[in-house]
C-alpha cells in the first residue's frame, strides 16, 4: 500500500510519501515547506499562513511524487489532515487533496493531525507500538494519553492553560529570543547551571502535588501559566536590578527545569499506573534534548524505552499524516464528498 499524505494545519505545508503496512511502513519522500513569515509577526498569522499553502501545496506535493519517483497512478490513497488547526490553513489541504484524489479516482481518508504525531515515531522506530504512554506537546498541544493498541487513545490528562509550546515560545519572548523560542531557549538554558533551592530561578513546579491520587484532576493534567508568570517576575526583578543579561540564562534554566520535572513525573505516573514500559513522545517540544535525556534517565532506570522522532518528524510534517493514514486506510476508513476541515476535534477513538 501506497499513500500521499497531506498537512497544511498551522504553518507548515508537507506532502509526504509512506509506503507498506500499519506493521512495517517506510517512508518514501517528505517534503516540508516551512512559512518562515511568521516569525516577522512573532507568531503564526491566519491569513498569511492560508495564503502561503495555497501557493504552496501544487509544488509541495510534486515534489514528493517526485522524490519518491511515484505518479499518482501508483497511489492507494491520498491521506489528508482534516482537523484540528487553523480552518483556513486546514481546507487549503482537504480542498486540494478532495479535489485530486475525486478527479482520479484514488481513495481519500482524513486524518486527524494528533493521531499523527503518534504515528510518527514508528517511521523511524519499529518498535515504537502499542501498548505505550504518549506524551504530545507542540505549540497548540499538552497532552498525555495511554494507547493500548493504535487507534485506542485513553486521555489521561492536558494542559489546563497554555500548550507546553506557547509556554517555552512566550518565555522565550520574554528574554528576547526569536519566534519560535522553544530551540533558542534549550540552547540558552545549556549555557546555565541549574538553579538550586532557595535560587530566585528555582521555580515552583506546576500541579506537582506530592499527595494526588490517580483519579484526582492534578494527578496527570499540567498548567503552565503560572509559571510563566514566575518568569515574568524574574525578569523585570532582572530588569530593575540591571542585570537581566547576566541573569537570562539561569532564568530559561529555571523555567524549562520546572517543565521537564512536571512533564517527568506525569509521565512516570502514567506509565505506572498502566504497567507500560513504552514511551512515545510527539511535537515540536519532543525535540527538547534536555527533556528526552529527563526521561530516558526516570525512565530506562526501570526498564522503560523512550522513542522521540527526529526533529524532522517530531515538528509538524505531512510523512505522520501518511503513516496515520496507511494504519486508517487498512481500516477502510474513507472520506466522502462532505468532509471538511475542522478546528476543533477529538481524537477518533479517545475514550
Ligand atoms: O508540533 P509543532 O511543530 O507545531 C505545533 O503543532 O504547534 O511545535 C512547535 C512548538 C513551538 O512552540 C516551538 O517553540 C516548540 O515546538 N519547540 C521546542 C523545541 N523545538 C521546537 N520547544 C522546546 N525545545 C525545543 N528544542
Ligand atoms: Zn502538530
Amino acid at each position: 500500500m501506497r499513500v500521499l499524505g497531506i498537512e497544511t494545519s498551522c504553518d507548515e505545508t508537507s506532502a509526504a510519501v509512506v509506503c507498506g503496512t500499519p506493521e512495517a511502513m517506510s517512508l518514501e519522500s517528505l517534503v516540508i515547506l516551512s512559512q518562515d513569515v511568521h516569525r516577522l509577526f512573532g507568531g503564526v498569522v491566519p491569513e498569511i499562513a492560508s495564503r502561503q499553502h495555497l501557493t504552496g501545496i501544487v509544488p509541495t506535493v510534486d515534489a514528493a511524487l517526485r522524490e519518491a519517483q511515484v505518479t499518482l497512478d501508483a497511489l492507494d490513497a491520498i491521506a489528508v489532515t482534516h482537523a484540528p488547526g487553523l480552518v483556513g490553513a486546514l481546507l487549503v489541504g482537504t480542498s486540494y487533496a478532495k479535489a485530486l484524489a475525486f478527479t482520479r479516482g484514488i481513495p481519500l481518508v482524513p486524518v486527524h493531525h494528533l493521531e499523527g504525531h503518534l504515528f510518527s515515531t514508528l517511521l523511524e522506530y519499529a518498535h515504537a507500538t502499542p501498548p505505550f504512554t504518549a506524551l504530545l506537546v507542540s505549540g497548540g498541544h499538552t497532552m498525555l494519553l495511554d494507547v493500548p493498541a493504535w487507534g485506542r487513545y485513553r486521555l489521561l490528562g492536558q494542559t489546563r492553560d497554555d500548550a507546553v509550546g506557547e509556554a517555552f515560545d512566550k518565555v522565550a519572548k520574554l528574554l528576547g529570543l526569536p519566534y519560535p523560542g522553544g530551540r533558542p531557549l534549550e540552547q540558552l538554558a545549556a549555557t546555565a547551571e541549574p538553579p538550586v533551592q532557595r535560587h530566585p530561578h528555582r521555580f515552583a513546579r506546576p500541579m506537582l502535588r506530592k499527595t494526588a491520587q490517580p483519579g484526582d484532576d492534578d494527578f496527570y493534567d499540567c498548567s503552565f501559566s503560572g509559571l510563566k508568570t514566575a518568569v515574568l517576575h524574574a525578569v523585570r526583578d532582572a530588569e530593575k536590578a540591571g542585570d537581566l543579561d547576566a541573569q537570562r540564562a539561569s532564568i530559561a534554566r529555571g523555567f524549562q527545569d520546572a517543565v521537564i520535572d512536571t512533564l517527568v513525573e506525569k509521565v512516570a505516573r502514567a506509565t505506572r499506573q498502566h504497567r507500560r514500559t513504552r514511551v512515545v513522545l510527539g511535537g515540536g517540544v519532543a525535540c527538547n534534548q534536555a527533556l528526552q535525556q529527563a526521561m530516558r534517565d526516570r525512565l530506562g532506570a526501570r526498564g522503560g524505552q523512550v522513542f522521540a522522532p527526529s526533529p524532522r518528524l517530531a515538528t509538524d510534517n505531512a510523512a505522520m499524516i501518511g503513516a496515520a493514514g496507511l494504519f486508517r486506510l487498512h481500516r477502510q476508513e474513507f472520506a466522502d464528498p462532505s468532509m471538511t476541515a475542522t478546528a476543533s476535534l477529538p481524537i477518533p477513538g479517545i475514550f
